[in-house]
């Protein structure tokens, strides 16, 4: 699998996932419950006011068209439990009831109907499915005088009826002022609560999805530090960086957009369909000819869409790491004049990302549309068939418009519940990758019971028959034997690949062996805390990383036990102080990124600072003097046969001139222990040592000026 590639699918099983997100999950558990607690409470807001229009509508603007029944007092409607309307005209007391009501003896059934532009007041109640309703006279025989006349299952029915002066009709409405003002207020404290109660709600969501991904991330760094070294051999520094930003985030949406907003559409739904029963099953019944076309194409929709976006997703991720890499191999890529190379590849992933991106966006500006219009037809179908109905006088005009309203409110949550099940592939995706890595195992596996390396550390160091190969049976290291004495300067040489840097970075274990031994004061370094071991064995290497902060912090690392004197004093002892003094801030000079750059002397300086401040009993340089200029290497030379003294010394040095000095001499070749002596003793053995003494001094007269 090629470094840049990404993988899709999932191979835990999801619920494996779900129960290891759960587990991150589960502290904040109080938290959710609250948010579905709201939930509720907004869902149900949001549908009441529809439902409020709707009574508004129906009850009080148009309330006076309600069956009625009349009584000789309103104590006598008082006493049967119903409320007299006040402000009715005449002697007579006047309540609005339900159509279907039985009436008690005594009481007479009215209702005001309006007919061309008049109203009257007819004795008697106009049946829901009545129709063909007209003015006319009663036959003489019953006295005649006006009446209205409707059918009813083709039978005609012939009611009384009166004329009434709008004088009275307003009289029949005084209540309903107040009703309306009382809605009114219901109406706006339902949208002020449920916008104060999903700010809460959507902000509470937020903090806890934030918390658990902070858990996450938190967990993501300290793992990848505890990662073996052949972990970052295997995984670009691009890759991970993606895992821990950008698979996080898809994350934070299943927190805060699925878990409780998934519940929120169900319910909004339910209770749509639920009001809409509640208020006419016939309406509800012609609008669900037209939601199955609106769900399917929502979540047909969602199908294209998903997938664009996931291939939009893939190619930024590829964009991403490629970014991150190039960035770090700036250096490279601007050396070698790769410039052009390196931006035709990036160009490539930069416009298949914007090709997919267009893709979604064509796709969108089709779909959108369409559902649209399904949806405005649902209406159209609600105003067609409802409208007539409401003529008619089957059905009040507060439901009709309650139903537009609910059709257009179903949509909502119907495009979100498509819009979740990509969600929550692409969270468990992230979910997979994430704990792909934690699963990871860090390399170093330290013992149950590591030995405590006992202080003082003597130093001594042995290596008994090692083998070790960075990739199965690519042996690096083939048997290597060797013996360093506490406190002596021992030097390493041999040509590039022979294997001198993979001994050392075998000592503080950033690698572990296959076969054999290496043990530090008699102890396997296998069997000794890491944490002890690394403290003892400090290691300065050729390329100094520093971090962004200030010199004193790149010196201490953050370690709170190392004072500002133990910073300046290892500063003097690698000849570094007079130099950190001469800069504006002296030791709280900024590094990195905005602050100052050192050179590459410098920088070694620096890195001596950095190993000998931590005190190790054994002090490592792998190539660290390669890259000083004559005159610096002089300064470094002589701090280092300082800094030396007292402590077990490893060098790894091309110019033989610097290892002269060394205490013993171990030459290496491809992998194997050649020749183990002093300077003396390996020239006048002539042999390996010998011929590449001879090569460098007879190509440079560095060594012989050195010498003199
Ligand atoms: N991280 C690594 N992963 C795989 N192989 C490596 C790694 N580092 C070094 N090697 C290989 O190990 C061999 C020895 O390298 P090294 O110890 O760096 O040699 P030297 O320091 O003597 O130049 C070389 O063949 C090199 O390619
Ligand atoms: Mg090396």
């Amino acid at each position: 699998m090629s470094i840049h590639q990404e993988k899709d699918a999932a191979r835990f099983g999801d619920w494996e996932l779900l129960r290891r997100l759960i587990r991150y999950a589960a502290p904040h558990w109080g938290k959710f419950l609250v948010c579905v607690a709201l939930a509720f409470v907004v869902v149900g807001a949001d549908l009441g006011r529809t439902y409020l229009i709707k009574v508004a509508i129906d009850d009080h603007i148009n309330g006076y068209r309600q069956p009625m029944v009349a009584a000789d007092s309103a104590e006598r409607l008082r006493s049967l439990g119903l409320d007299p309307l006040p402000g009715a005209p005449g002697e007579r007391a006047y309540a609005r009831v339900a159509p279907d009501s039985a009436v008690a003896g005594g009481l007479e059934r009215v209702q005001l109907v309006e007919l061309d532009g008049a109203t009257y007041m007819v004795a008697g109640w106009l049946p829901a499915e009545q129709s063909g309703l007209k003015l006319t006279q009663l036959p003489e025989s019953d006295g005649g005088g006006l009446a209205v006349a409707f059918t009813v299952d083709g039978k005609q029915t012939v009611l009384p009826a009166r004329s009434v002066t709008e004088a009275e009709e307003s009289a029949f409405q005084s209540g309903d002022y107040a009703g309306i003002w009382k809605l009114g207020g219901l109406f706006l404290a339902a949208v002020a609560g449920a916008a104060v109660l999903s700010i809460w709600q959507m902000n509470l969501l937020q903090y806890t999805g934030q918390s658990i991904l902070y858990k996450i991330r938190d967990d993501l760094f300290r793992h990848l530090n505890r990662m073996s070294m052949s972990f970052f051999d295997r995984n670009s520094v691009g890759r991970i960086v993606v895992r821990v930003t950008q698979d996080t985030e898809s994350l934070n949406n299943l927190f805060t957009q699925v878990i409780v907003n998934l519940l929120k559409d169900v319910l909004v739904l339910v209770g749509i369909v639920a009001v809409m029963l509640h208020m006419s099953v016939k309406l509800t019944l012609l609008t669900f000819i037209v939601l199955p076309f609106l769900a399917g194409l929502t979540f047909w929709y969602k199908m294209v869409i998903r997938e664009a976006q996931r291939v939009a997703r893939a190619l930024l991720s590829r964009l991403n790491s490629f970014l991150a890499e190039n960035l770090s191999g700036m250096r490279i890529t601007q050396l070698f004049v790769r410039e052009r190379q390196q931006w035709e590849q990036f160009n490539e992933l930069n416009e298949s990302h914007y090709r997919a991106g267009m893709r979604g966006t064509i796709i969108n500006s089709v779909f959108q549309p369409a559902i649209g219009m399904i949806g405005n037809f649902a209406v159209a179908l609600l105003l067609w068939y409802g409208g007539l109905r409401v003529i008619d006088g089957a059905l009040t005009f507060g439901i009709v418009y309650a139903f537009t309203i609910y059709v257009r409110q179903f949509f909502n949550p119907l495009m979100s519940l498509a819009e979740k099940y990509s969600q929550v592939q692409a969270a468990m995706v992230g979910a997979e990758r994430i704990f792909e890595l934690l699963d990871e195992k860090p390399g170093m596996a330290e013992k149950a019971e590591p030995v405590r390396l006992k202080e003082p550390v003597r130093g001594e160091i042995v290596f008994e028959n090692v083998w070790f190969a960075y990739n199965e049976g690519e042996w690096v290291l083939k048997d290597v034997s060797f013996k360093i004495r506490p406190g002596e300067t021992t030097a390493f040489v041999g040509a590039t690949g022979a294997g001198k840097s993979s001994i050392i970075q075998l000592i503080n274990r950033f690698y572990d062996i296959q076969k054999g031994r290496i043990l530090l004061d008699g102890i396997d370094i296998r069997d000794i805390a890491l944490a002890d071991l690394r403290k003892a064995v400090g290691i300065v290497q050729q390329d100094v990383f520093l971090f962004t902060g200030s010199i004193a912090d790149n010196v201490r690392l953050n370690e709170e036990g190392i004072t500002r004197e133990d910073v300046v004093e290892a500063a003097r002892r690698v000849h570094m102080d007079e130099f950190v003094r001469s800069l504006p801030d002296g030791y709280e000079t900024l590094l990195g990124e905005r602050g100052v750059t050192l050179s590459l002397g410098q920088r070694q300086l620096l890195s001596f600072a950095r190993a000998i401040v931590f005190r190790p009993q054994v002090l490592i340089l792998d190539e660290a003097t390669s890259n000083i200029d004559t005159e610096t290497e002089l300064v470094v030379q002589k701090a280092l046969s300082d800094i030396s003294r007292g402590r077990t010394t490893l060098v790894v040095a091309h110019r033989l001139s610097t290892i002269q000095h060394a205490d013993q001499i171990i030459v290496m070749h491809k992998g194997k222990v050649r020749e183990t002596g002093s300077h003396r003793q390996l020239l006048a053995q002539e042999g390996y040592y010998y011929r590449l003494h001879q090569l460098q001094y007879k190509d440079k007269g560095i060594g012989k000026t050195l010498n003199a």
